[in-house]
């Protein structure tokens, strides 16, 4: 399997693009694709939805119009990418065959209604999801101008019917090797008599059976399950695709994170990880929001290591959120070449064109309801275009980070179903934001990983909040730091294995407490009208939400905490274990201790730094840095060295200014 940028390797700009929609319209058809050539558009997502039209009766397949959008397309040098229409089945289908829509969590089965609401385990579904995927692959598989596959859309929700109910007690048989005592261990079946003494008796968490919560053993081997048999449906996807053509690409555009699904295992058989990306820009922090898209865009880049697609953003406002804000000049090209920066080897839409009805007649679009290639949106569109061309050279590079922060589902998932601490939110993305944020205005490069990752080759791992970790991440961490390596945890660190069981003799659990030098022997959570704050170097630190009470056994106390009867105690400590340095943060502060404590950190590792004006970053993809100014309004950033503005030629050196909103891309002049 060629990589697709040896396919094509070219940074991909386009949109998704429904022309089964407009079948009625064959002026707008056939302006279409002259108007993406104007846009500089070379790509575009084909069939997303388009099952009524390929199949309008059952078994009969109708590709004569497909042919003819992926041909038109082409004479412009628009390429495709095709898309298995399986998020959303025709009505025929739901109508005659009662088990491919799901069942609730209430346990009724759905009407037909909306997309991505199909039972994955529906031998049905599944049978007519093969053939056509498969009639697609005959028919396409070898066209040039098909470039992805694009597998379904957007995977994710669950069902909760017989037949998944089925598939879920023979996932547990094989988790549990046919033993109901070992499951009944994992789950702690026997609080409250809830021993299974049959596996007939287990049923996924609903709202009339077992809340999530009670069981959290139960709750997350149903998450993973979920995980399980979504993932297999894709895999069933891209083998029937792949079995005509091996050699096209496949992937399938994901979420903003966190998700109920586990995106680690869906990435593994995708050969490029895409997402769609809708971030609320204008929205009062508007820096926070900078800064999760960062986060989420290295998040996708890191589950392969390597570049990611932008499979879907908006060109303008989404219809979907609390309000349909337009993006603010300069908001366009400064958050599509984000995504450049943090690794995106594409810019692409949703949506090519604006529908007359339908409930996203009102979402963003290239071409709006007037149907002209020309206005504000499109010209902003145009832009990012013609600025993609200019960049072909850094076109699949790889970004190699030093940096990594642990955010982990399975994770999330038990934190936020286990009952304790603060119930009413965790903050556990909030958390892992707020850590990344220190990396994020230095210009620190950052991978955004999983517990389940390779740790080697990073000098600093940062794991916010890791509450769940199995045995083999305890062990990872541990030959990390033994190796040399940099590790800095929190509070909630180390309480439980990956079914909520929690660990014995004292917490973080086993040889991490080695590694951190240090028993957390319990934790506070605070009121938000509670006060504490960290003593550390002579300066305090507001706290907030925990304090965990913590006795040290090798660690030295760099900070202790000022209030209440743990007042004196330690709250920051550090480790030396074996040839490494293990940190902990044994309470939520507001962003000031760990942020002066990442800065210790990158110094001593040598790990370079930018002094960035608030709401500033720069991001390197080698050898071009992104200065991203995130503020309204304009600022002067020092930039060491000498560089040119690979858009207007323009020299600097030492310092850049910027408009508000603007990003420059510079490259070295030497
Ligand atoms: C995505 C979805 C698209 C479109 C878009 C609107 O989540 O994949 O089909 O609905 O949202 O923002």
């Amino acid at each position: 399997m060629k990589e697709y940028a040896a396919l094509h390797p070219h940074f991909l700009h386009g949109a998704d693009y429904n022309p089964d929609q407009w079948l009625a319209y064959p002026e707008v058809l056939e302006q279409d694709p002259e108007m993406m050539a104007q846009a500089h558009c070379n790509c575009m997502s084909v069939g997303i939805f388009s099952w009524a039209m390929l199949e309008p009766v059952e078994g009969e397949y109708h590709f004569e119009q497909l042919d003819r959008f992926i041909e038109n397309l082409a004479k412009k040098g628009v390429k495709t990418i095709l898309a298995t229409p399986s998020a959303a089945r025709p009505r025929w289908m739901a109508e005659k065959y009662e088990q491919v829509r799901r069942v609730n969590k209430s346990g009724i089965r759905e009407q037909y209604n909306t997309r991505h609401n199909h039972c994955y385990t529906s031998p049905i579904y599944r049978q007519k999801t093969v053939a056509i995927d498969k009639a697609l692959a005959e028919r396409y598989g070898h066209n040039p101008n098909v470039i992805l596959w694009h597998i379904s859309n957007e995977f994710g929700g669950e069902c909760h019917c017989e037949l998944c109910q089925d598939a879920f007690r023979q996932f547990l048989k094989k988790k549990y090797n046919n033993d109901l005592d070992k499951l009944n261990h994992a789950w702690w079946s026997s609080f409250w008599s809830h021993t299974v003494t049959d596996w007939a008796q287990i049923h996924s968490p609903m709202e009339h059976g077992e809340p999530d919560i009670i069981m959290t053993g139960l709750y997350l081997d149903w998450r993973n399950f979920v995980t399980y048999q979504t993932t297999d449906f894709m895999r069933m996807e891209i083998d029937a695709v792949k079995s005509v053509n091996p050699h096209i690409p496949v992937t399938t555009n994901l979420m903003w994170i966190p998700q109920n699904v586990d995106y680690d295992a869906l990435a593994k058989y995708v050969d490029v990880v895409s997402w769609d990306s809708y971030p609320s820009w204008h929205e009062q922090d508007q820096i926070r929001c900078a800064v999760e898209t960062a986060f989420c865009h290295n998040y996708f880049r890191s589950l392969k290591h390597k570049p990611f697609l932008l499979m879907e953003s908006t060109p303008s406002n989404t219809n979907w959120q609390a309000v349909s804000k337009l993006k603010r000049p300069g908001m366009h090209r400064l958050a599509s070449l984000q995504a450049v920066a943090h690794g995106s080897d594409s810019v692409q839409y949703f949506q090519w064109r604006k529908g007359r009805g339908g409930s996203e007649k009102f979402h963003g679009a290239v071409i709006d309801h007037n149907g002209k290639a020309a206005g504000r949106v499109f010209e902003d569109v145009k832009q990012v275009g013609i600025s993609l061309e200019k960049l072909d050279a850094i076109c699949g590079t790889k970004t190699n980070a030093r940096v990594a922060v642990i955010f982990d589902h399975k994770n999330c998932w038990a934190l936020s179903n286990t009952s304790g601490f603060i119930n009413a939110d965790k903050k556990y993305m909030q958390t892992c934001l707020q850590h990344y944020k220190s990396f994020w205005k230095r210009g620190v490069d950052v991978d955004v990983i999983s517990t389940g990752a390779d740790l080697t080759g990073y000098d600093l791992v940062v794991m916010p909040m890791l509450y769940s970790m199995p045995l083999e991440q305890i062990d990872r961490i541990e030959r990390y730091v033994a190796q040399g390596g940099t590790a800095v945890a929190t509070y909630a660190t180390g309480y439980v294995n990956d079914t909520d069981l929690c660990y014995l003799g004292g917490f973080p659990g086993n040889q991490l407490k080695d590694v951190f030098g240090l028993i957390a022997d319990e934790i506070d959570s605070l009121y938000e009208t509670d006060k504490n704050a960290v003593l550390w170097d002579n300066n305090t630190y507001d706290v907030v939400d925990y304090c965990e009470l913590i006795t040290p056994t090798t660690a030295e106390v760099l900070g202790a905490y000022k209030e209440d009867f743990y007042a004196g105690l330690p709250a920051l400590l550090k480790n030396s274990y074996k040839k490494g340095t293990a940190y902990y943060i044994g309470c939520r502060d507001t962003g000031a201790l760990s942020d002066k404590l990442y800065a210790q950190i990158l110094e001593k590792l040598q790990i370079q730094t930018y002094d960035l004006p608030e709401g500033v970053t720069v991001t390197s993809r080698a050898p071009y840095l992104f200065v991203q100014n995130y503020n309204d309004y304009d600022i002067t950033a020092s930039v060491p060295g000498c560089y040119r503005n690979m858009e207007t030629g323009e020299q600097y050196s030492g310092s850049i200014s910027l408009n508000g909103l603007d990003i420059a891309v510079l490259y070295p002049n030497d």
